[in-house]
């Protein structure tokens, strides 16, 4: 594909649209823009010029523009991305939505709030907490990712089980298509066949067909009591092993089944300065329950807490207060971070397969991990079947080799979860880290439709080009 290059003229432009303070060319202040969180050496690339508008109507002229120059324009949330979903592979536009960051409209007849697409996740439920609701997306980045970049992925996240992941919640969308025309798409209706489902179909699209410019979510009560057990396991494999059976023999839907293995938390807990009983054992599962009535949510709790000492647990630990649980849950959202930290050549893999098979991963990556001498430490949201297995750079190997040998062992480990029904990206996409191994799991077919929406809504291919399939 041959873009053309951003000339002062272009410049110029934008700063008509958007004005001088949301044109950003410093050098220093771009190389933000040219990352997520993959790693940088690898895949970072660096934007043309940055702009941060702050109406649907300023990124509809910038698209219009975009076409007409034949620039690329790269969408961005808050960069807190795992597949490279808003790195400007083609240099051009970078469009960061970070001053869209309004709550709009709290509508509690109709159980929903209207947010621009900036708005950082963690922020949309304090204001709902007086009105008895909340919104139950929780992408482990909560604390930093924006809603607009949980569509644009279709994020799942810590309490999928019971509550679902992103989808479930956009009720309206308003989006800049990629020829650079605004629309809705869906809105406060709970039922609605009108035609073809394109609301749907941009959740999840990762920016190549549009810019969401505001959104419409659906909340739910929020519950009145919670309890988290902690259940150590002696090795991954027995923790793993009795996940189905929490999820299908104890008649209860946990909101939340999170698997560690023991150097996971380890290295989350020195990152944190946090202590979890992580020394006598080799993995641990955090199964929360939540619900409307205390006595409820405390007997499901022991029920799910009996099953697993029934099944081979070594210790269930409850945390019943607000202050012990969030300690626990920051020990696992803050894995990833950590281990960047610790091992900044990784690739942190997101795969997920049918509940049912997931038991039998840990031998598969133990195999593996042994055959490619790398550490894979593996976490995740096991209730789903969503592990993320991380393959670690071996620090006696050149960069290199580690290139060849993160290749050759991804290929096998997605040949093994296709193999076992599964799939590459159960939540944080295929962007351009997983575009290559995309033929792994899609076919012809698949491609052929993906292809032709692609063409059909953007036939310069300016939005977001380079990800997930190549035209
Ligand atoms: C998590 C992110 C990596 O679950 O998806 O921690
Ligand atoms: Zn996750």
């Amino acid at each position: 594909m041959k873009y053309n290059k951003i000339t002062q003229k272009v410049i110029d432009e934008l700063i008509e649209i958007l004005g001088k303070k949301n044109v950003i060319l410093d050098k220093e202040k771009m190389e933000t823009y040219s990352h997520d969180e993959t790693p940088v050496e690898q895949y970072a690339n660096m934007p043309e010029v940055v702009v941060t508008p702050t109406t649907a109507e300023q990124i509809a002229e910038i698209v219009k523009l975009a076409n007409r120059e034949l620039i690329p324009i790269t969408p961005r949330g808050a960069g807190s991305g795992l597949s490279g979903g808003a790195i400007p592979v083609f240099g051009g536009i970078v469009l960061s939505v970070e001053k869209m960051n309004k709550i709009l409209e709290i509508d509690l007849e109709n159980m929903m709030i209207t947010v621009e697409p900036g708005v950082v996740t963690n922020d949309i439920n304090p204001p709902l907490e007086e009105h008895g609701l909340f919104y139950a997306g929780y992408p482990m980045s909560l604390l930093t990712c924006y809603i607009g970049g949980n569509i644009a992925h279709n994020a799942g996240g810590g309490k999928a089980i019971k509550y679902g992941v992103t989808s479930r919640y956009v009720m309206g969308l308003e989006v800049v298509t990629p020829t650079g025309e605004i629309t809705q798409l869906g809105g406060k209706l709970v039922k609605d066949v009108t035609g073809y489902n394109l609301k749907q179909l941009y959740i999840g699209s990762e920016g190549t067909l549009g810019i969401v410019t505001k959104v419409i979510l659906k909340l739910v009560p929020l519950p009145k009591t919670t309890v988290d057990l902690l259940v150590l396991f002696k090795d991954p494999k027995s923790a793993i092993a009795i996940v189905p059976t929490v999820m299908t023999k104890a008649g209860i839907i946990p909101t939340s089944v999170e698997f560690m293995d023991k150097l996971c938390v380890k290295t989350s807990c020195e990152y944190l300065n946090e202590h979890l009983p992580y020394q006598d054992c080799g993995a641990m599962l955090l199964i929360e329950i939540d619900g409307t009535r205390e006595d409820q949510v405390n007997e499901e709790a022991e029920i799910i807490g009996e099953l697993c000492l029934e099944k081979g647990a070594i210790e269930v630990y409850v945390a019943d207060n607000y202050t012990t649980q969030e300690r626990i849950w920051s020990v696992r959202r803050d894995i990833a971070e950590a281990f960047k930290v610790v091992s900044p050549h990784q690739s942190l893999e997101d795969i997920v397969v049918p509940i049912s098979e997931i038991a039998k991963l840990i031998p598969e990556i133990e195999k593996m991990s042994e055959k490619y001498d790398i550490l894979m430490p593996s976490y995740g949201h096991a209730g789903d079947g969503n592990l993320h297995t991380t393959l670690v750079k071996n620090p006696k190997m050149t960069m290199e080799e580690w290139y060849e040998t993160e290749e050759k062992a991804l290929k096998e480990f997605y040949a093994v979860i296709k193999r076992f029904g599964g799939t590459i990206s159960g939540e944080h996409g295929i962007g351009c880290k997983r575009k290559p191994y995309m033929p792994i799991v899609t076919d012809d077919v698949q491609f052929d439709l993906m292809r032709k929406i692609k063409n059909t809504l953007d036939p310069n291919n300016i939005m977001n080009p380079g990800k997930i399939f190549d035209l």
